[in-house]
């Protein structure tokens, strides 16, 4: 293995693992502190090192979006949900063969993925919980009204072995600054507590009531039904985190280093992170321009990018680099990032402490 930053080949994403630990101990202990249950979504990490060390902090169990994701947590984690509707033969299949000791919770919002799921499950006898999706106004997926949800959570309470446990919905909407979330909170909260009535009034009430994200996180405890959150992002934080105040930018775990390779067009300088290292992800909510932002020159965006090449905009800087420096860009959006790679470093300070596969990449 690489012995220091300099000895890696670029480009490549480094985790500075002091960070990360920071990280993982601060939410769980803003999850103990205000009695919520920790499902962390593995999105980002990808990786059943990291799940492992969400679970040794106290995380209840894990959330995945793919059956490639919850195969490869299943090696960590005996209680996985999938935040993603259950939809395709295959799909189902893979997740019906999850190892019998996982208990496995399922979020949907359709009949159809109901009727397909209780009948990929009944031959297996395999017990699978089930959180009725809700769209509380990010308008992806979910339900649109409580007597939706009502509808879906009797004909689940209807098709063993599939059980009724609770309702979901992803808060992926708020996207405004930390500072500033406070009305549409209240709003939700709101909205919730309404739905949450009602279902109890039809005796669906649910058990869980699973929500959280990232840019949220810090504030999950104002909406008072919520029982579980699945902040994701949080481990390694990114550019549109630190914009919007829902990390310091020194809780940036997750750097990609990238060497420049040219400063032959004035103003400018070219390193080798294209959109194939960095991912075309813009700065969502938080306003900004570019596709990264460089460590040590905060002042430094990727302007532009072809698939191997990021065009620094050198304009508003003093600071010229040569032909062979190396740099370290904070991405967008680090999700993206780690998906594109098989392996991740580890650093403390320059040294190289350790790597580790995304093993959980891929279909
Ligand atoms: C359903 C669901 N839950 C949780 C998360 C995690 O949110 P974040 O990336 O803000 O940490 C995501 C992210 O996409 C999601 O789609």
């Amino acid at each position: 293995m690489p012995a220091t930053l300099s000895d890696l080949e670029t480009p490549v994403p480094v985790v500075e693992l002091d960070r990360l630990e920071r990280n993982l101990d601060r939410m769980a202990a803003y999850t103990t502190e205000h009695g919520l249950a920790l499902r962390p979504h593995i999105k980002t990490h990808k990786s059943p090192r990291i799940g492992n060390q969400q679970l040794t902090r106290g995380a209840i169990g894990l959330t995945c979006a793919t059956p490639r994701e919850a195969e490869v947590m299943s090696d960590v984690c005996d209680d996985l949900l999938l935040a993603y509707p259950p939809v395709g033969a295959r799909k189902l299949e893979r997740l019906m063969a999850l190892p019998a000791r996982v208990r496995l919770t399922i979020a949907l919002d359709s009949v159809e993925a109901v009727e397909t799921l209780a009948a990929a499950a009944a031959p297996h006898d395999r017990p699978v919980d089930v959180y009725v999706e809700l769209d509380m106004g990010m308008h992806r997926v979910g339900v649109p009204s409580a007597a939706d949800a009502i509808a879906l959570a009797r004909l689940v309470s209807q098709r063993p072995p599939l059980a009724y446990a609770g309702i979901a919905f992803y808060p992926g909407h708020i996207r405004n600054p930390v500072r500033d979330q406070s009305a549409a909170l209240e709003q939700l909260d709101g909205e919730l507590n309404a739905v949450i009535k009602e279902m109890e009034r039809a005796g669906v009430g649910p058990r869980v009531v699973s929500g959280g994200s990232t840019p949220t996180a810090w504030r999950a405890h104002e909406l008072s039904a919520v029982t579980e959150v699945r902040p994701g992002t949080y481990v390694f934080n990114d550019r549109t985190t630190a914009e919007l105040g829902a990390c310091a930018w020194d809780d940036c775990a997750l750097t990609v280093l990238a060497t420049v390779v040219s400063t032959a067009v004035p103003h400018q300088a070219v390193i080798d992170a294209g959109t194939k290292a960095l991912g075309r992800e813009p700065v969502r909510g938080a306003g900004g321009e570019g596709f990264g932002v460089l460590l040590e020159h905060p002042e430094v965006t990727v302007a532009r990018m072809s698939e191997e090449h990021g065009v620094l905009d050198l304009r508003s800087s003093s600071w010229r680099p040569n032909v062979g420096d190396r740099v370290r860009v904070i991405p967008n959006h680090v999700c993206i990032v780690v998906h594109l790679n098989d392996l991740v470093y580890g650093i403390r300070n320059d040294t190289v402490e350790t790597s580790w596969p995304v093993a959980a990449r891929g279909r």
